[in-house]
């Protein structure tokens, strides 16, 4: 398993097998012209599939006027972005960067800086989740629960702890008044597609509320309507003081965002934080065309609706098979736990033409792109029929 190491690259990836040269739709196209049908969509990330008309046109129109002046000069395009964003949602102002990881050290930094400008100069601690990955800077490391993440990089960010998901026992045994944030991916990602149960968020609300900490949701994977809700926190009906997205923001382009709510949201001032290419023409115009389409809400439910399906069709097809344990999900966000090592039916689904991931080890992560048809979908449930019912005969 595995393709041929580049002696020019550093380590970071296993060596893929394959490339694609052309994507369209739900579909990838490799040099031979070999069609697959994408079902991780660039993790998460073409929520509009790959090459959507008006994310191109965008981008080409913005090309042809202005690539880059920095932030020192008003940017059009990110200043009507902010507006949408905020309009959209709880939010008073919004911060660009580049990447998740980056917004979610946004938020840490912002955090600490919103107690130290209050006096409150011990609220340095910040609780996080097991099985929570929030990015690869040393910020989000830190804050990153997962063992593969951490080892050998320390001494990681200071203060950090971590609690068990959907579990506010264990929540309110490690906040108190030195806390400043509480950190939550809304669905854990790639700690195996876990939703958060709706009362275990509405308790970490007041819990925050009433040890004066901030609550932050990093909807980088699950946000944009993912999940059948243009923002993942209003599936829940919790509002947070800031929220991280990135992945799908600007349809392919690289982009991360916070948006935050007052009085958090002021902490940062002009000096105190900042990105050369965070909020630039070409990310912003891109993410106007993705935005304008993901944050209404009949698209929204659109999504909600062939989520359901998906994971209806799953269940039915692929619930008895003996290496199957569970099929769970939200939206079009969807993971199906095997009882052992899920990569050799990633593999046999590639070769079948079906790309999807395994995240956790043994969770066969789906996450297609939100305009994938019933069609797209049955023949996903198909081909993903015959690869684990191969993969269970082999064992
Ligand atoms: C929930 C979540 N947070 C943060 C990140 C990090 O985003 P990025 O890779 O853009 O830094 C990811 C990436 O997979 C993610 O899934």
């Amino acid at each position: 398993m595995g393709g041929r190491e580049c002696p020019y690259l550093m380590r970071t990836y296993r060596a893929p097998e394959i490339g694609f040269v052309r994507g369209r739709g739900a579909y990838l196209y490799d040099r031979a012209g070999r069609r697959y049908l994408d079902f991780i969509a660039g993790l998460g990330v073409n929520i509009l599939g790959h090459c959507p008309p008006a994310v191109v046109r965008a981008i080409g129109r913005q090309a042809r006027r202005l690539l880059h002046a920095s932030n020192l000069y008003r940017i059009d395009a990110q200043v009507r972005l902010a507006r949408l964003l905020c309009e959209a949602s709880f939010a008073d102002r919004a911060f660009f960067c580049n990447s998740g990881a980056e917004a979610i050290d946004t938020i840490l930094k912002a955090a600490r800086l919103y107690f130290h400008q209050r006096g409150e100069r011990q609220r340095r601690g910040i609780i996080c989740f097991e099985g929570a990955f929030h990015g690869r800077t040393f910020g989000a490391t830190s804050a990153t629960h997962r063992r593969t993440a951490r080892e050998g990089f320390g001494p990681l960010l200071p203060g950090i702890r971590f609690a068990k998901f959907n579990d506010l026992a264990s929540v309110e045994s490690l906040i108190g008044p030195r806390t400043c944030l509480v950190l939550i991916e809304p669905v854990l990602g790639e700690g195996g597609v876990v939703p958060a149960q709706r009362e275990f968020l509405r308790g970490l609300r007041q819990v925050c509320d009433r040890h004066g900490a901030l609550l932050a949701f990093d909807e980088i994977q699950c946000g944009l309507s993912r999940i059948g809700s243009p923002f993942a926190y209003q599936h829940y009906g919790v509002a947070p003081d800031f929220l991280a997205l990135a992945k799908g923001l600007a349809g392919g382009l690289p982009m991360g965002a916070v948006l935050a709510r007052e009085p958090a949201a002021s902490a940062f001032e002009p000096g105190t934080h900042g990105s050369t290419f965070g909020g630039n023409p070409m990310s912003c115009a891109a993410a106007l065309a993705v935005c304008r389409r993901v944050l209404d809400r009949r698209f929204a439910r659109q999504v909600r609706e062939l989520g359901n399906y998906l994971l209806q069709r799953l269940r039915e097809h692929l619930r008895a098979l003996p290496l199957v344990r569970e099929i769970r999900g939200i939206g079009l966000m969807i993971g199906i736990e095997l009882s052992e090592d899920g990569q050799p039916c990633v593999e046999r689904c590639r070769r079948l033409g079906l790309l999807i991931n395994c995240t956790a080890g043994r969770v066969l992560r789906l996450l297609p792109p939100l305009i994938v048809t019933r069609r797209q979908i049955e023949s996903a449930v198909k081909i993903l029929h015959t690869a684990l019912a191969e993969c269970s005969t082999q064992r």
